[in-house]
């Protein structure tokens, strides 16, 4: 890379639930020159409660600006190169702040957060609001959960003073990640831009995904004012440009929600392909097209892309898991099961099987396609002889079934199913996973050899906006994408075995939390 010609450079701000990260691209080739990442923590003050220090994620980005910029200039690559940068994020987290002093008004409530399960539960059983849920869900395409937004952001006005009186004093903003992080790289209190764009829209509740507006109905329902909100923008457009960093004056061209990013940066851009994404959580994106599906079987809908505000919205089905690495670093943090996350890996891959133990991590409930706010995570199938090792197998095999889970889900869905799984994501670094994944579900794991499709999503819709038109991403040769493929080495029976005593172990995990 040292003293090469790169020609023009993309940049991408990933802000994940456990880390922040700036990535730089070279536009012409999609090649990664350098990246800098910084892991962040998340606080569980109750049971339930996960939440996030808002003015870290945003420091941490800036962090992450600086030592990728310092790290170009070491490699002999000119920062000023950047011609543009995407934003891709968490998606779901919300965060109040208040525009006039930019202070956060609560820390950022985390996707994972189940605070408002009681309510949730008091919706779904209900009988009388079954109309109203499913006219919710035919609006925005979610069904109510704990998982979205909506349910966060009225908490919070109704139990933290603080948001409730910057509301009465015009000077409280709402904001997905994305949002927050644009603003302050906007200018902030002094004239930081209020935007999101569509996907992150259309995971608030709050978006009819129709006509890609924030819905009365749905606003009103959530007793949200939309006057709270930011505006809703396509997913590749100049927003503004950057005010604070050492990108001062270099445009943001670039939103997606990062299961949307890593769709776009997997070029699964065609109706009928998917991808699944390995990291705190798991999600798995079928491509719709323009079509809304609604799904009959536990998926969601979402808005997969939009790719300039005169283009058209791709849709897209999801199946959400809502704990897949958050186990492994369960076994780390909580459990001290080791140091690092290579020792578990290795613990892991020292035995044959789980000797029998299944692990259900429903920390916070289930998601997709059983949605079930009640369960909680248990350890089962545990004799004498199991070790640590037979329990960090345990969570790698948890994090394969949950896939099966929605990807069965998904084939129900469509009729057509899928015949691989295309995947990425950090955990998929992990070859034992990725064997395991194919020997759960009976087809072949492929695996991108460049792994940061998520990054990459984000750069690519940075890098065709209208303005900039550097990255050609409808252009064939980019689909050209070179992958590892782990093929099945198990028996039908022996899959089917297996996964059968998984759905027991989900069964015992549902209902417990009354
Ligand atoms: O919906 C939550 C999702 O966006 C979080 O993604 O990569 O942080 O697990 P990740």
């Amino acid at each position: 890379t040292r003293g090469k010609k790169h020609g023009p450079l993309i940049g991408a701000l990933d802000q994940g639930t456990s880390s922040s990260r700036f990535l730089v691209f070279a536009a012409e080739s999609g090649e990664l020159l350098t990246f800098h990442q910084i892991e962040i923590p998340r606080h569980c003050p109750r049971e339930g409660w996960v939440e996030q220090d808002a003015k870290l994620l945003f420091s941490a980005i800036v962090t992450c600006i600086d030592k990728t910029v310092d790290n170009l200039r070491k490699l002999g690559v000119d920062p000023e190169d950047i011609k543009a940068v995407g934003i891709t994020n968490q998606r779901e987290t919300i965060i109040a702040w208040d525009k006039l002093s930019g202070e956060p008004l609560y820390n950022a409530i985390v996707w994972l957060d189940t605070r408002t399960a009681s309510e949730v539960d008091e919706i779904l059983s209900n009988p009388n609001k079954k109309a109203q849920t499913e006219r919710i869900r035919n609006l925005c395409g979610l069904p109510i959960s704990t998982y979205f937004s909506a349910l966060k952001m009225k908490w919070l006005l109704e139990n933290i003073p603080a948001v409730k009186c910057a509301v009465e004093e015009e000077r409280c903003l709402f904001g997905t990640v994305d949002s927050w992080l644009i603003w302050n790289l906007t200018g902030g209190k002094s004239g930081g831009l209020h935007v999101t764009d569509v996907t992150n829209a259309s995971r608030t509740m709050l978006m009819n995904i129709h006509n890609l507006e924030w819905d009365s109905y749905l606003c009103d329902y959530f007793k949200i004012p939309p006057t709270l909100l930011p505006t809703i923008r396509s997913s590749s457009e100049i927003y503004g440009n950057f005010s604070v960093t050492s990108l001062r004056g270099v445009p943001i061209s670039g939103i997606l929600g990062d299961q949307q990013a890593a769709l776009v940066g997997q070029m699964c851009l065609k109706p009928g392909q998917a991808k699944c994404t390995y990291g705190t959580g798991c999600f798995l994106l079928f491509n719709t097209g323009k079509q809304i599906i609604q799904s009959s079987h536990g998926l969601i809908t979402t808005v997969a892309y939009k790719l300039g505000p005169n283009r058209p919205a791709t849709y897209a089905l999801e199946g959400s898991v809502a704990v897949a690495g958050a186990a492994i670093r369960w076994l780390r943090d909580n459990l001290s099961l080791a140091s690092s996350y290579e020792e578990i890996d290795e613990m892991a891959a020292n035995v044959r099987d789980s000797g029998g133990v299944y692990f259900v991590p429903a920390f916070s409930g289930l998601f997709a396609p059983h949605w079930r706010p009640d369960a909680r995570g248990i350890i089962c199938g545990l004799t004498e002889h199991s070790t640590k090792s037979h329990i960090a197998r345990a969570a790698y095999e948890a994090v394969s079934f949950q896939v099966r889970d929605v990807l069965e889900a998904m084939n129900q869905e469509g009729g057509f199913p899928l015949t691989q799984l295309q995947v990425d994501g950090g955990m998929t670094n992990n070859n034992g996973l990725m064997q395991l994944q194919a020997d759960i579900l009976g087809i072949d794991t492929v695996r991108p050899s460049m792994a940061e499709t998520t990054a990459l999503g984000a750069a690519m819709a940075a890098g065709c906006a209208e303005g900039i038109e550097v990255w050609d991403i409808f252009s064939e040769d980019t689909n050209n994408i070179i992958c590892d493929v782990f093929k099945p080495k198990t028996e039908p029976k022996e899959r089917d075995e297996r996964y059968w005593k998984w759905k027991e172990a989900v069964k015992r995990s549902c209902g417990w939390e009354v």
